[in-house]
């Protein structure tokens, strides 16, 4: 959590902090750092970092945050030096220690997982405590292919979250499956807005395992929640093996989620044809009640006009409401893309880009290396006659 009791409650100072906890690539730290010294990397950042940054995480952390660290201290260095800025010698010391005993200890026990907390913004920035409001810590690969790419996060994620947490009406006391989890970030922003239940769902076995972790890392119970409950879930969020290629019809059926979600999962063409048919047997699941956002739901960011398209197509509907969708992905192969409307479209769903429309809040400010432009929003519902 951010530490509220910081002598200089510096908005810069409090990115660098959380960027080193999100173990954002050095360069990054480096360019925040500079701007938390006006321009060049002075003790008083130095100290900083020694202090706040690098206190944090020591005890808590893998051999890989250790290796990070110290990566960081020696760019710190580097860079301090050739600015001719003094170096704290502090800073020489911690950097001395890592390179001996952690280096060692990290050439036994590297095992390229690495931890990572992922500090969310209040959108209005609080000057005096200047506090990340939300905080979710992961444990992530540094391999970006291990389990089936599900063990590291993607930006799509990201920015899915960045939408739940900016519109959290949408997602209070519904139902909420999201498919191809990985990592499980969503799902715990899910529980943060109170969503009734919540259901993370993947293919590969080593990514459930890892998501099962980090749900239970964040305070969360990994457990079924059996009834019909219409109230907020107390801090559960159930995880389950879920492959497009293989999971049965009647099951999806049985699910009846209000929300479906997914983040970064349209990129094999040859999953696509499967991904299509698990989110059409999803939103297939009519429901009785209406789980199309509602126009006060935006109120959140004044969406006005996103609120009159959502009225127009619920009028259209007449009361044949469908759970609703909502995939983040970042168009990596247009090919892959347009091979994923085409079968929507075959399959009778209506594909539409809202990310200008709805425009979540940027609540990573920190995050240098996260291109929140790459990512599409995509509401998916099906087509109404
Ligand atoms: C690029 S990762 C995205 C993970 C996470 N949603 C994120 O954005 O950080 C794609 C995820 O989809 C899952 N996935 C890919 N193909 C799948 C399939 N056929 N069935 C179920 N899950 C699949 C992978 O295991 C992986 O977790």
């Amino acid at each position: 959590m951010m530490d509220a009791r910081l002598d200089s409650p510096d908005r810069n100072l409090r990115y660098l902090k959380s960027a080193f906890l999100a173990v954002e690539p050095a360069d990054s730290l480096i360019s925040l750092a500079r701007q938390a010294g006006g321009g060049s990397i002075t003790p008083q950042v130095q100290d900083f970092v020694l202090k706040h940054c690098i206190g944090n995480i020591v005890e808590e952390g893998t051999p890989s945050n250790r290796t990070y660290i110290r990566n960081i201290l020696k760019k710190i260095i580097v860079a301090a030096e050739s600015s001719s800025d003094a170096v704290v010698e502090g800073l020489y010391e911690e950097f001395g220690h890592y390179l001996t005993v952690h280096t060692e200890e990290g050439l036994l026990k590297e095992s390229g997982r690495i931890y990572k907390e992922i500090s969310f913004y209040s959108s209005t920035y609080d000057s005096c405590s200047g506090s990340a409001n939300f905080v979710v810590r992961l444990l992530c690969s540094l391999n970006m292919l291990e389990g089936d790419t599900g063990c590291s996060l993607w930006p799509s994620s990201l920015f899915l979250s960045e939408f739940i947490l900016s519109y959290p009406k949408i997602f209070l006391n519904k139902f909420c499956f999201e498919v191809g989890s990985g990592v499980g970030l969503v799902g715990v922003c899910l529980n943060q807005v109170g969503a009734s239940k919540v259901i993370l769902t993947d293919g590969d076995i080593q990514t459930l395992a890892n998501m099962k972790s980090n749900v239970e890392l964040n305070g969360l119970r990994n457990e079924a929640i059996s009834s019909q409950i219409l109230c907020r879930s107390t801090n559960r969020v159930e995880c389950k093996y879920l492959p497009w290629e293989f999971v049965s019809e009647s099951e999806l059926q049985s699910y009846e989620p209000d929300i479906i979600l997914g983040a970064d999962i349209i990129y094999d063409p040859v999953c696509v044809p499967h991904l299509i048919r698990v989110l059409s047997a999803l939103l297939g699941s009519q429901k009785s009640s209406s789980n199309e956002p509602k126009a006060s739901d935006f109120d959140d960011l004044g969406v006005s006009f996103q609120a009159e398209e959502i009225n127009k197509d619920r009028s259209r509907k007449e009361g044949k409401e469908s759970p609703s969708s909502y995939i983040a992905t970042v168009i990596r192969n247009l090919d892959t893309f347009n091979y994923f409307l085409k079968l929507a479209s075959e399959a009778n769903l209506s594909v539409i880009d809202i990310t200008k429309t709805i425009n979540p809040l940027n609540l990573l400010p920190y995050m240098l290396s996260y291109d929140r432009s790459s990512v599409h929003l995509l509401r998916v519902s099906f087509l109404c006659d």
